[in-house]
């Protein structure tokens, strides 16, 4: 196993090597430089995309039962150095120690269910018009991957995307975010260990990930594109995977909506969108960005929300006590500093918060009145902050849920059945959470419609991404039997 010291310079290409150029890692919760880590480029691109084809030719030879193998070895590996990572991903992006544990488990969630899954590619036989034929359509890897994943979870979108490549037989060159190398490096260095061949699952980290990004994306031995990050870059990685023609999966931003109805129990409701909100510190593509109160509700739902807020412990990530650590850098603390403002300006009220706590801490912040055309009602605020907003009736509640380019997940909290599933199926959105402020799960559908991205992660959906069908007609000599 390594360990942070040992990182210096490093990076994995079929082989640990010292690269030519490295950057400062640093603490957001304490600045201080944590580890030095390769700085890779265009060249590594290209060298890791020739490692990744060569392995490709024997990993997708082996058999399901075999990868399932290896996966289930790196998914008790996982649980074995579960503290290590927990420890490293809090130290590298901030994330409370608790909250990174929970992470471990999920991460690891992703990597057992997909060996289970590996063994379930199943394929097709099917009738021809021709008696003589007989027709097949094989599930095989579509090959070289290339994944971008996100810092805010440094494990979870590592394995929700190398897990159902690496069990469908493809290998994966993994590009991890400049904030959170260390996670990934570790997660890699495990799968060897538990017996991952070299050069199936290569991080490559890097401080400027437009060169090694475009190497990868131009080279047509890779063969498809899974990224998790903001709409603007996905939209531009999705042009340029255009010229090589890639299957292409892209979990992008969201702007989640939170809709309490005027039925709802408020203790219970507050319990849900809290947990919705300040996961992570408000840093997921998932959190409740706006909330939406039924008119009748909304003074008791913010006093009690408020009041919950107020009791998030705000500190050191490594201290158990923890619930809010620090954002993840300057941008992110500027960020949300620019939506609160901006949204007090245009006339909302601030209940609580509302303040830099020194550092990169960042108040949980709650605001009511917030105009529609306030920021944070429009941008990913990504931070802790929520803003909430009245509403009349529940067509009321629909538009304005509906009133975004974004469609990744939307919440609501009711206890009317009916109101319940005709209000989901009205939401225009790829994941709802009815009653159930964090719906995420390994074995569930993950991905938005509209601007929110392409294709879905989890369950047999996130292996049908790394899957091809290929079509094979058989025709039978007739005087055979
Ligand atoms: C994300 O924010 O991108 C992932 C959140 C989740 O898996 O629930």
């Amino acid at each position: 196993m390594i360990t942070i010291d040992a990182l210096d310079a490093r990076y994995l290409s079929g082989e640990w090597r010292r690269a030519e150029r490295s950057y400062a890692l640093r603490s957001p919760a304490t600045g201080e430089e944590l580890a030095r880590v390769a700085d890779l480029g265009a060249d590594a691109g290209r060298e890791a995309a020739a490692v990744a084809w060569e392995a490709f030719l024997a990993w997708r030879r082996t058999t399901a039962f075999e990868r399932a193998a290896v996966l289930e070895r790196w998914q008790a590996l996982m649980h074995e150095h579960a503290e290590e990572l927990a420890t490293t991903m809090a130290r590298e992006m901030g994330k409370p120690l608790r909250e990174s544990r929970g992470e471990v488990a999920y991460a690891a969630g992703f990597v057992g269910w997909y060996a289970e899954e590996a063994k379930r590619v199943y394929g097709d036989a099917f009738p021809s018009q021709a008696g003589h034929k007989r027709l097949l359509a094989l599930k095989q890897p579509v090959g070289p991957a290339f994944a971008i994943t996100p810092w805010n979870f440094p494990l979870a979108m590592v394995t929700r995307k190398a897990a159902p490549a690496l069990a469908a037989g493809c290998t994966m060159v993994l590009k991890p975010a400049e904030q959170s190398p260390l996670s990934a490096l570790l997660l890699a260095d495990l799968w060897l260990d538990a017996g991952g061949p070299a050069g199936t699952l290569q991080v490559l980290p890097t401080a400027d990930p437009v060169p090694l990004a475009d190497a990868l994306i131009a080279d047509p031995r890779v063969r498809k594109l899974s990224f998790t990050g903001s709409t603007e870059v996905g939209r531009q990685l999705y042009a340029k995977s255009a010229a090589t023609v890639k299957r292409i999966s892209l979990e992008l931003g969201g702007h989640a909506p939170f809709l309490v109805f005027e039925d709802a129990d408020v203790e219970e409701a507050v319990a849900q969108v809290m947990a919705s909100k300040f996961r992570n510190a408000g840093q997921t593509c998932v959190c409740a960005n706006r909330v939406y109160v039924h008119e009748s509700l909304v003074d008791a739902f913010t006093e009690a929300y408020a009041a919950a807020t107020e009791r998030l412990v705000v500190g050191d990530p490594l201290d158990e006590r923890t619930d809010i650590g620090p954002l993840v850098d300057e941008q992110a603390v500027a960020k949300v500093s620019r939506h609160v403002t901006d949204a007090l300006e245009r006339g909302a009220q601030l209940v609580t918060g509302g303040e830099r706590r020194g550092g990169l801490y960042y108040a949980p912040t709650v605001l009511k009145g917030v105009a529609p055309d306030a920021l944070m009602m429009r941008e990913e605020t990504f931070g802790p902050v929520a803003p909430i907003v009245a509403f009349r009736d529940d067509a009321e509640a629909v538009r304005l849920a509906n009133d975004t380019p974004f469609g990744l997940a939307a919440y609501l909290y009711t206890h009317d059945l009916t109101r319940a599933l005709l209000v989901a199926e009205e939401l225009e959105y790829g994941i709802v959470g009815v009653n159930d402020g964090v719906p995420s799960a390994p074995y569930a559908p993950f991905g938005g419609v509209k601007q929110s991205g392409v294709g879905r992660e989890g369950g047999p959906w996130g292996i049908e991404e790394y899957l091809e069908t290929k079509f094979v007609s058989v025709g039978l000599r007739r005087e055979a039997l």
